[in-house]
């Protein structure tokens, strides 16, 4: 069986939830009663009127007429205000710290309060309202972490404008692709960024973006160039150091050499179009179903799907799921690792934390600038407590040892995050021990850009942890496990993970193309959201998700999770990571490749090759045992989880 993790006694005592069975039984009545348990959370927030109808009306069944999902229909809110206005007037937060900066160089800073967070949105709302961006119209967003990208994407909620934020990592052409799809009449920049010690040029990327899109748009009726606005943060700093309240983040490092291509009427500088504008902007009224934001996933077509998310569901489900699934404290100081041009850094970056008033980290730079404790000198240096990153980082870090993360205290860490895939176990173990010096629970939270917030999340203090599986769904979730008929698994089963009932905050539609909405989630099983993994539910109702569909490989008619494959090379010492995807084969149907990076001070050798291969080959021996119908599996010892062969073993025999 797989290690099992429970808080302490102490630990426990203060949390929100403190055991499994606290945990059921609040699952239990957001299932009886959603309306009651929902609208208890929603007088958190500020409703400008109230909803009409029962708290969520969907279809998720395309025979029966538009998939739709809507949430609190009749309200109507602004989620800015929720965040800004109603934390500093209802909860007195307006001094509190809402951001902490920390940029790419060493030394340098800037924080915000709540207070002055609200004071340059309403600046920003105003200067997108005087470039004539109106409710509906869609904002693009190509910034690196820094505050105006929070404050853009407040500015744009507050006048019920539309945010489609694009990665600031992403190409010219990725950011025509999106300009266009999403038809923005305005794009908000900076002149550039460092990552590390690398400069990026974000404008000259930018202006090449509105080349194509002026090229590709030629003589098309009804395209006009957006506008765009720069924030100076590469460049010098205009009238020096000293401009009081200067509504700008300059960098430590300058770059007077910073070459910004400029097209005079069509471009314009944030601290100009700041400076004129009012610091006073009431926010305008939206609809719980208008949209609040686009944001892009890539499509198995190679179409980007623009996800659009909407106002109240979005709001509620982000704001309780980081509030409970953080086990959030008015004291704590939260940093997500996500880059905002991700949805992790839309839901738990911006949204929730600041919707429950948090102190939020906001951190420019890469894990290894400019040394490979970066990370653990800023968790000192801000005291966080909690802290959410990816595996994939966990690894790249774990691969330098231990002696970086030793150098720096910790101390002040409660609760550890794990998002955007699976967490292979030596990696979990590595973040519990060495990161959280074993006394800090980590949640491991599945969830998707589509989804808008966690699906399946333990509760820290009282869901007791099995390294590697998201545990239980959250609170109104309904998770469900169908085989390749669409027949749903009771018990201990693998195949497909879908939803059975639509929750608060997922995309409502794609942007542009809502059949392709309906076909990508809801055709291959009618009536269920199908999120396109694969996922393993265990004896005990614990789920495991086994990675994308798509990334499976199908063996003798059984599904094999890369993802095992994956961690079993893990294990191996010599591996810091390693990735398999599936290759045709001309006798087995498909056969593994698999890439593995080394730990330092390991090189590539014969022997080595042989090692990992008899690692693939243990597995590919049982396999074989499975398909030939023979339960005799030999030693599974060295398996991540030795439980998996006599579960396909059991499959195998209900499916032949
Ligand atoms: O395969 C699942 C994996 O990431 C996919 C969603 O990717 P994206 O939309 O980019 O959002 C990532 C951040 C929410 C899922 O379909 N995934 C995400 N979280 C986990 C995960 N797989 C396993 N465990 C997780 N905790």
């Amino acid at each position: 069986m797989s290690d099992v993790y429970e808080a302490s006694a102490d630990a426990r005592s203060s949390a929100f939830l403190r055991s499994l069975s606290e945990y059921q039984a609040l699952y239990e009545r957001s299932l009886q009663d959603p309306q009651e348990l929902w609208g208890e959370l929603a007088k958190q927030f500020h409703w400008q009127t109230p909803s009409t109808g029962p708290f969520m009306q969907s279809n998720l069944n395309p025979a029966l007429g538009r998939v739709s999902v809507t949430c609190m229909a009749g309200a109507t809110t602004n989620v800015c205000y929720n965040l800004l206005d109603h934390n500093i007037s209802e909860n007195r937060l307006g001094d509190k710290v809402a951001i902490y900066w920390e940029g790419n160089c060493l030394g340098d800073s800037r924080k915000l309060t709540y207070q002055q967070l609200l004071n340059d949105t309403c600046r920003m709302s105003n200067v997108l309202t005087n470039q004539g961006v109106k409710k509906g119209d869609r904002v693009a967003v190509y910034m690196p972490m820094i505050p105006e990208l929070v404050i853009t994407l407040l500015a744009c909620s507050r006048i019920g404008a539309v945010h489609s934020v694009v990665f600031a990592g992403f190409s010219a052409d990725s950011l025509a692709e999106r300009i266009m799809d999403a038809q923005c009449c305005l794009l908000v920049t900076a002149d550039g960024f460092f990552r590390g010690e690398k400069m990026i040029n974000l404008k000259q990327i930018a202006d090449d973006a509105l080349d194509r899109c002026r090229e590709r748009e030629k003589g098309s009726k009804g395209f006009s160039e957006p506008k765009c606005i720069v924030v100076r943060h590469l460049g010098v700093a205009p009238g020096g150091p000293g401009v009081p309240n200067r509504p700008y983040t300059p960098a430590k490092r300058p770059c007077p050499n910073l070459q910004t291509p400029w097209q005079d009427g069509r471009d314009l500088w944030w601290h100009e179009v700041m400076h004129k504008a009012h610091e006073e902007a009431p926010p305008v009224w939206c609809d719980s179903e208008d949209p609040l934001f686009i944001l892009y996933t890539s499509g198995s077509t190679g179409k980007p799907k623009g996800m659009v998310h909407t106002q109240a569901g979005y709001l509620l489900h982000t704001a309780v799921s980081h509030r409970l699934v953080f086990d959030l404290r008015p004291s704590d100081v939260y940093w997500c690792t996500a880059d905002i041009g991700w949805i992790t850094g839309h839901s738990y970056l911006v949204y929730g934390p600041l919707a429950n008033g948090a102190t939020c980290l906001l951190f420019e730079g890469i894990p290894t600038y400019p040394e490979v404790d970066r990370f653990w000198q800023i968790i000192d240096k801000y005291q966080v407590t909690l802290f959410y990153t990816a595996p994939t980082a966990i690894r790249s870090l774990m691969k330098h040892g231990n002696e970086p993360v030793l150098r720096h205290s910790r101390h002040s860490l409660r609760v550890l995050g794990s998002v955007g895939e699976p967490i292979n176990p030596e990696a979990w173990h590595w973040y519990h021990r060495v990161i959280g010096g074993g006394r800090c629970p980590i949640v491991d939270t599945y969830w998707q850009t589509e989804t808008g917030g966690f699906l399946l999340a333990p509760m820290p203090f009282a869901t007791p942890l099995k390294p590697g599986s998201a545990t239980f769904p959250f609170f109104g979730v309904v998770p469900a496990i169908l085989n390749e008929h669409g027949e749903e698994m009771k018990g201990e089963a693998e195949g497909y993970l879908v939803f059975k009932q639509a929750w608060p905050g997922m995309a409502r539609t794609i942007y542009g193309d809502h059949r392709r909405y309906e076909e990508t989630y809801f055709q291959k099983f009618p009536g269920f959201y199908f999120t396109g993994d694969g996922c393993r539910r265990d004896s005990d109702g614990y789920y495991w998700v086994t990675g994308r569909v798509d990334d499976l490989l199908n063996m003798s008619g059984h599904l094999l999770s890369t993802a095992e494959v994956e961690a079993a090379l893990g294990a191996h010492p010599a591996v810091v990571e390693a990735a398999t995807v599936s290759c045709p084969h001309s006798l087995k149907g498909q056969t593994l490749y698999c890439f593995v990076t080394l730990q330092a001070g390991h090189t590539f050798s014969r022997t080595l090759v042989a090692e990992l291969r008899q690692k693939g080959k243990i597995m590919r021996r049982i396999l074989r045992k499975i398909a030939s119908g023979d339960p005799d599996f030999g030693d599974v010892t060295t398996l991540a989880d030795p439980c998996v062969p006599s579960a396909l073993f059991a499959d195998r025999c209900r499916t032949t």
